[in-house]
């Protein structure tokens, strides 16, 4: 079925359906697709939680595949910056392609940090929309543990005041109101935060408890 939330700019463009169902697919990976949403700040863990994740995943025989916001921002979205205009458009077109992935059959894992609830909220608005399941990842870890982290020194950048609209320094990120999971980062290893995760695709049955081990 057609997404109604994001009209085509003609008026001349039919949707077309096809004879295979997310169902089908399913029945031939062992899985549901689905996305997972992880957001959090720069530093937080994000990229190293789904690189765990889709390792374990696949090691297990599941078809899992990672969207980055930093890779992301080399090709598709090489265009748009980091003002809450640019923002949106990244979390809005990284939405798009999570729900085909997710339609296709994949354990999609994103890690953006897609600072804005109203977008995060859209993005699982879209996937509902298509039966689709979603399951957003808050990757909470304090700024002050982001900070002292600091892997690609551009929270030093920002104090500094070299890098203006830095998320969590001088451009704000809203902490999810109601996330699936929680994970502290700061309190977990990548591996541990990878099972539970696991388990929570077991939870949400995405995956049966019998091909999770
Ligand atoms: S989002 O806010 O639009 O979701 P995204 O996840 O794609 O951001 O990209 C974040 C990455 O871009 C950060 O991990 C960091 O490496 C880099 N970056 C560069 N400038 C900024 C900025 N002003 N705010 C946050 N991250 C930035």
């Amino acid at each position: 079925m057609p997404d109604t939330n994001n009209k085509p700019k003609s008026e001349n463009i039919v949707w077309h359906d096809g004879q295979i169902t997310p169902d089908d697919r399913a029945k031939v990976l062992g899985h549901q697709g689905c996305t997972l949403w992880l957001t959090g700040l720069s530093g937080s863990g994000k990229s190293t939680v789904a690189v765990a994740l889709e390792h374990a995943l696949i090691e297990q025989g599941h078809l899992a595949y990672r969207l980055d916001g930093d890779n992301v921002r080399h090709g598709l979205n090489a265009n748009l910056g980091f003002s809450a205009q640019d923002r949106q458009e990244n979390i809005r077109r990284i939405g798009e392609v999570a729900k085909l992935f997710a339609d296709a059959g994949v354990i999609t894992i994103s890690s953006f940090i897609s600072p804005y609830q109203s977008d995060r909220d859209q993005v699982r608005k879209i996937h509902e929309d298509a039966g689709l399941k979603f399951l957003e990842v808050f990757i909470n870890t304090p700024i002050e543990v982001c900070e002292s982290r600091d892997p690609k020194g551009l929270y030093k950048k920002a104090r500094a005041g070299e890098i203006k609209g830095f998320t969590g320094i001088d451009d704000p990120y809203e902490t999810p109101s109601n996330p699936e999971i929680d994970l502290k980062t700061d309190e977990l290893s990548p591996q541990q935060a990878a099972d539970q995760l696991i388990k929570a695709l077991v939870t949400h049955r995405i995956l049966n408890q019998s091909n999770s081990q």
